[in-house]
C-alpha cells in the first residue's frame, strides 16, 4: 500500500502557502492600486489570481445595489440577428442621400470654401463618409465598451456587480453586432479607429484600477455615446438607424445608471487627493476625446476620396471657425454631444473649479448646472424600452 500521507501533508502546506500569497496580492491590490474603492460593492481583487473569486466567503457577499437593473435587461431585450426586431434588408441610397442632415457629423460642408469645391453628388459622399467614420469609431467604442465591462468581471468581488458586469458585456456584444450589421449594410465596412480613440480604449480597457475604468467607460465614453447617438437619432434620414440607435440607447441608459451609482457612492467619500486624482483622470479623457472628433488629420483618407488635401480643409475651417457665427452655432450643436458626458461629471461632482475651466471653453457650465440630472437621449431610451417589451410580449413586430 503507499503512504499517502507526506504527499498529503506537502500538498496542504502548498495550500496554505499559496492561501497566503492570494491573500496578500490581494490585499495588495485593494490597498494599494484600488485604493479609491469606498463602498464594497466595488471591492476589487487583482484579476491575475483567480483564488480569492472562489473564496466560500465571497459568495453570500452580495450587494443589492444592482439588482433593479440587472432584473430589468429582459424587459428590454432586443436580438439584431432577427428581424422582428431589425429589417438589415431595407434599403437606403447613400451615393445620392444625405444619411444625416449635412453639417452635425460634417462640419467641413458649412465652410463655403471647402463646399464650394466640391459637386453635389461629392458632397453627399463627404458627409456619409465622414458618418460612416462616427459610426465606425462608434464601434470601436462598442468594442471598447464589451471588453472593458468583461474585465470588471475579472476585478469585481461583489456578485452582484459581477453579474451586472457580466449582463452590461452581454448587451454591449449586441451593440458590437448591431452596429457591424449596419455599417455592413450601408458602406461594407468600417473604417479603421482614430489614433486618439484608439489610445483612450487602451489606456482603460487595459487598466486594473477600477476608478480608471468606470470614469472613463461608464462615465465619459458612455456618456459621449448617448449624446452622439440622442443627436444622430435626430439628424438622421434612414429609419433603420432610428430604430437600432433606439434600442441601444435603452442599454446605454442603464449603463449610465451603474457609472451613477458608482459615483454616488464613491464621490463623495474621497480624500481631497484622491479626488484630484478621479478629477485629473476625467479631464485629460475628456481633452483627448474632444480632439478625436474634431481633428482634420483624423479624417485625411476621407476628404482624399473625394479630391481635397486635409491641410487645405484645416486651414480653411480653423479660418471659418474664428470669424463664422454659423459654424460657432453648429459648433454648439455638436458639442451637445459633449455636453451630455460634461453634465454626467459635474452632476457627479468629479468636475470641481481645480478643472472647471477647461469644459467652460465648450460648454455653458452655469446652465448645466441649473439642469436636473437626467440624461440626455433618456426620453428616447425609454420610448426604445416600451417598443421592446410589446415587441418581446409577441403583439407586434418592428
Ligand atoms: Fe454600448
Ligand atoms: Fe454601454
Amino acid at each position: 500500500m503507499v503512504d499517502n500521507s507526506r504527499n498529503i501533508r506537502f500538498a496542504k502546506v502548498a495550500l496554505k502557502d499559496q492561501g497566503f500569497k492570494v491573500k496578500k496580492s490581494w490585499q495588495m491590490s485593494r490597498n494599494g492600486k484600488n485604493a479609491l474603492t469606498k463602498d464594497p460593492a466595488y471591492n476589487a481583487v487583482n484579476p491575475n489570481h483567480f483564488i480569492p473569486m472562489i473564496d466560500e466567503e465571497r459568495y453570500g457577499d452580495r450587494s443589492d445595489a444592482f439588482d433593479k437593473i440587472i432584473s430589468a435587461t429582459h424587459k428590454h431585450f432586443w436580438d439584431p440577428n432577427d428581424k422582428k426586431y431589425l429589417d438589415y434588408d431595407q434599403p437606403f441610397d447613400t451615393e445620392n442621400e444625405h444619411i444625416v442632415d449635412p453639417g452635425i457629423f460634417c462640419l467641413e460642408l458649412s465652410v463655403p470654401n471647402i463646399a464650394n469645391k466640391l459637386d453635389e453628388k461629392q458632397k453627399i459622399k463627404l458627409n456619409n463618409e465622414s458618418f460612416r467614420f462616427v459610426l465606425s469609431q462608434i464601434l470601436h467604442g462598442e468594442q471598447g465598451a464589451l471588453s472593458l465591462s468583461a474585465s470588471l468581471c475579472h476585478v469585481l468581488k461583489d456578485p452582484g456587480a459581477q453579474e451586472y458586469a457580466a449582463n452590461q458585456t452581454r448587451e454591449e456584444a449586441r451593440h458590437v453586432t448591431g452596429f457591424t450589421k449596419y455599417i455592413q449594410a450601408r458602406w461594407g465596412k468600417p473604417y479603421k479607429v482614430g489614433p486618439t480613440l484608439g489610445r483612450v480604449l487602451e489606456n482603460i480597457v487595459s487598466s486594473d484600477v477600477v476608478y480608471k475604468k468606470i470614469v472613463g467607460m461608464q462615465m465619459l465614453i458612455e456618456g459621449l455615446a448617448m449624446g452622439a447617438f440622442a443627436m444622430a437619432h435626430e439628424d438622421t434620414r434612414d429609419p433603420l438607424l432610428q430604430t437600432l440607435l433606439k434600442y441601444v440607447m435603452s442599454d446605454e441608459a442603464f449603463h449610465h445608471k451603474f457609472g451613477k451609482i458608482w459615483a454616488d457612492r464613491t464621490i463623495p467619500k474621497l480624500s481631497k487627493s484622491e479626488h484630484n486624482k478621479v478629477e485629473d483622470w476625467a479631464e485629460t479623457l475628456f481633452v483627448d476625446l474632444l480632439f478625436n472628433l474634431i481633428n482634420p488629420w483624423e479624417k485625411k483618407e476621407i476628404y482624399q476620396s473625394v479630391g481635397l488635401d486635409h491641410k487645405f480643409v484645416m486651414k480653411e475651417m480653423f479660418a471659418y471657425i474664428d470669424e463664422s457665427e454659423v459654424v460657432k452655432q453648429e459648433m454648439k450643436k455638436t458639442n451637445n454631444i459633449f455636453r451630455v458626458l460634461v453634465k454626467t461629471l459635474l452632476k457627479a461632482h468629479i468636475i470641481t473649479d481645480r478643472t472647471k475651466a477647461t469644459y467652460a471653453e465648450f460648454v455653458d457650465m452655469e446652465e448645466l448646472n441649473n439642469e436636473d440630472d437626467t440624461v440626455a437621449g433618456q426620453e428616447l431610451a425609454d420610448e426604445g424600452v416600451r417598443r421592446l417589451s410589446i415587441i418581446n410580449a409577441g403583439k407586434k413586430v418592428a
